[in-house]
């Protein structure tokens, strides 16, 4: 039996989970997965602000350490390892969660293993499954990323393809401001969507050269701009935009991220031939994308595996799952673990 800490830091959300590898399980027990999320200090610059997430990040994750122990009833003895995002992300929320890892480590003598953010989002659709679905292609889409990786098993990981500009979730959060909805815009443009017709507007699909693996979603947001205030105008009021036009251009948007993020996770299936799809990222919990991979791989005859709702959005639980599974595989990282805002795999 491994047991781990896992503390999350990487953006917005400041994160603590513990999470065991059962000797007579292939499924993981998540004890507990703690997420104080800072929404509201943030709304009001409509996107996060690195030096504000740093410093709550600072106030709130003693604190939340200390919970997740009383709340599983666990001592520091009673865990294995301490796993951390150590990349991609914050470069200064990063530090704030490495470094808590590092001084947590050294003080209770456990190991240390720093964890890919990206890497534990691909896995996170395991989490709750009695066995683990690899080989699989990963279609992770957050607020940070649109990558697709084919996931031999949890210690091998490559990259197929990614996104050339913007994010999914960025594109979401960028739409959500344009419309002035309100931050973060995901989850309300795919609320507002509902009401909308997904055909109102022929938004572009850009699916980039030849067979390319890689997205683009910087052409789609201009043409949104360009619906919502006029060609060529980048700017302007939503006088005479009626609700139901807004919710139309929500739906139209929607469908046309959706609709190229299912052909090319189909595509990455197809060149790597295997019959599993997992997806994780804040973006999966759009219902669209929901949808509409859910009938494209049963049409397919592909297995599919969503990660459950709690573990879309950032969270401890997916890098302690993650990081428990490197652990027992013989990774560790030493007490000079680094965080690096960037990685291209
Ligand atoms: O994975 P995540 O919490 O953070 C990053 O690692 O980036 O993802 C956050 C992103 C935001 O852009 C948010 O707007 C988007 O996920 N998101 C959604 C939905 N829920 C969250 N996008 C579309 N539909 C949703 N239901
Ligand atoms: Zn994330």
């Amino acid at each position: 039996m491994t047991r781990a800490l896992g503390i999350e830091t990487s953006c917005d959300e400041t994160s603590v989970a513990i999470v065991e590898s059962p000797p007579d399980s292939d499924r993981l027990r998540v004890h507990c997965n703690l997420v104080a999320t800072q929404f509201d200090l943030h709304a009001k610059f409509g996107g996060v602000v690195p030096e504000i997430a740093s410093r709550a990040h600072l106030q709130k994750l003693d604190l939340l350490v200390r919970e997740a122990l009383e709340a599983t009833d666990l001592l520091p003895e009673d865990l294995d390892v301490i796993t951390v995002t150590c990349m991609p992300g914050l470069i200064g929320t990063l530090l704030v969660g490495v470094t808590a890892a590092r001084t947590l480590a050294w003080s209770w003598g456990k190991p240390l293993l720093g964890v890919n953010h990206i890497h534990a989002h691909a896995t996170s659709a395991a989490i709750e499954l009695d066995a683990a679905p690899w080989p699989a292609v990963a279609l992770v889409v957050s607020g940070g990323h649109t990558s697709l990786y084919h996931v031999r098993d949890w210690e091998n990981i490559s990259l197929i393809g990614a996104t050339i500009d913007d994010a999914a979730g960025e594109a979401f959060d960028k739409v959500a401001a344009i419309l002035e909805l309100g931050y973060p815009g995901g989850p309300i443009v795919d609320r507002r969507a509902a009401d909308g017709d997904p055909e109102a507007i022929a938004f572009p699909r850009s699916m980039l050269k030849g067979d390319s693996a890689d997205f683009s979603f910087s052409g789609l947001k201009t043409a949104v701009l360009y619906e919502v205030h006029g060609r060529g105008k980048t700017s302007g009021g939503l006088e005479g935009i009626t609700d139901q036009r807004i919710a139309d251009v929500c739906a139209s948007f929607s469908q046309a991220v959706i609709d190229v993020l299912v052909a090319k996770t189909l595509r990455a299936v197809e060149r790597t031939g295997v019959d599993c799809v997992v997806v994780g990222g804040g973006v999966a919990a759009n219902s669209v994308l929901r949808r509409d991979l859910a009938a494209a791989c049963a049409n397919e005859g592909i297995q599919l595996h969503l990660t459950p709702m709690r573990y879309c959005t950032d969270n401890a639980a997916m890098i302690a799952s993650h990081g428990v599974r490197l652990f027992e595989r013989g990774h560790r990282s030493d007490l000079s673990l680094g965080a690096s805002a960037n990685v291209r795999d």
